[in-house]
């Protein structure tokens, strides 16, 4: 992506690979500084994930994320405005009751700088859909391994590998699309599923554990950086470098240098000018006092 220009979700959309565009790339980002480094690495969308249960908010998995959690990270994302386009998620139980509650947490995260939402689940979504589409709020779609569902999946794992439950997520697909999706997830899906998908939609499906045929890629931040100190790694994840261990290493350089008094320098610490140090000196003599060996002189530049 240029520069200058900034992702909206018409453009987004627009990038179909069989159409001749560039794989889309997505990552997800939970905070300004993340955001800041996601846009400077020139992504085309920046996902407010509730992955962040997991990342950064010590839970074991995302149901646990709320929409208070979602607003003020989507806000700290929007805060560095991003060229990338921003997605926030909703998270579970927000978008399952009525349209009524759908429409107020979608818009919620709208307000705090997403251009839309992102939702789980497949027809059983459609009306939520629309209604949102009708309400002007962009709708990423997401299927497959869906995370909010752990508990009737038992547990994370590739879905749609026999005939029936890939037929039925191509269907999916083609249902969400029809109720106003802009672009549509496939997670944890076989490659061949994924491929068929994308060839039978006319939006954007970005993949991740679904193969090389989707329309982009979407990866978790934290994952793609190796931020999290002993975590598996799944088969689909592709780790660009080890932070956490280099963090670590850092810190443990940092607090060596404090305990044997190596940090901080002299360069590293603010000094009084000769004279006032001078007077400083004199006065405390005056008084009594014992002359500190702490009088460095020469000012700050
Ligand atoms: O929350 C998240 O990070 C996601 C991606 C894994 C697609 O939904």
């Amino acid at each position: 992506m240029s520069e200058q220009k900034y992702m909206t979700v018409p453009l987004f959309r627009a990038n179909k690979v069989r159409a001749g565009a560039n794989p889309l790339v997505m990552v997800t980002a939970y905070d300004a500084p993340g955001a800041l480094i996601a846009d400077r690495a020139g992504v085309d969308a920046i996902l407010v994930g509730d992955s962040m249960g997991n990342t950064v908010l010590g839970y074991e998995d995302t149901l646990a994320v709320t929409i208070d959690d979602m607003v003020r990270h989507t806000q700290a994302v929007a805060r560095v405005r991003p060229h990338a386009m921003v997605i926030a998620d909703m998270p579970w139980m927000t978008y399952h009751v009525s349209k009524a509650e759908t429409l107020h947490y979608a818009a919620a995260l709208i307000r705090a700088g997403a251009q839309g939402v992102k939702l789980e689940g497949g027809r059983q979504r459609t009306a939520m859909i629309t209604a949102l589409t009708e309400a002007e709020i962009p709708v990423m779609g997401h299927l497959g391994l869906t995370p909010q569902s752990r508990n009737v999946m038992g547990g994370y794992k590739v879905q749609a590998r026999e005939l029936d439950d890939a037929i039925r997520l191509i269907e999916d697909a083609r249902l969400l699309v029809e109720a106003g999706c802009f672009s549509i997830v496939l997670e944890g899906v076989p490659d061949a599923v994924a491929m068929v998908v994308t060839e039978l939609v006319d939006v954007p499906t970005i993949g991740i554990g679904a193969g090389i045929s989707c329309d982009g890629q979407v990866l978790v931040f934290h994952d793609v950086l190796g931020l999290l100190l002993d975590a598996p790694k799944p088969k689909f994840v592709r780790r660009y470098d080890n932070l956490a261990e280099r963090a670590v290493e850092a810190l443990t350089r940092y607090a060596r240098d404090v305990r044997t008094k190596v940090f901080p320098s002299e360069e590293e610490s603010y000094h009084l000018s000769a004279s006032v140090a001078e007077t400083l000196r004199q006065r405390l003599q005056k008084e009594g006092k014992e002359e500190g060996s702490y009088f460095v002189s020469g000012a700050d530049e």
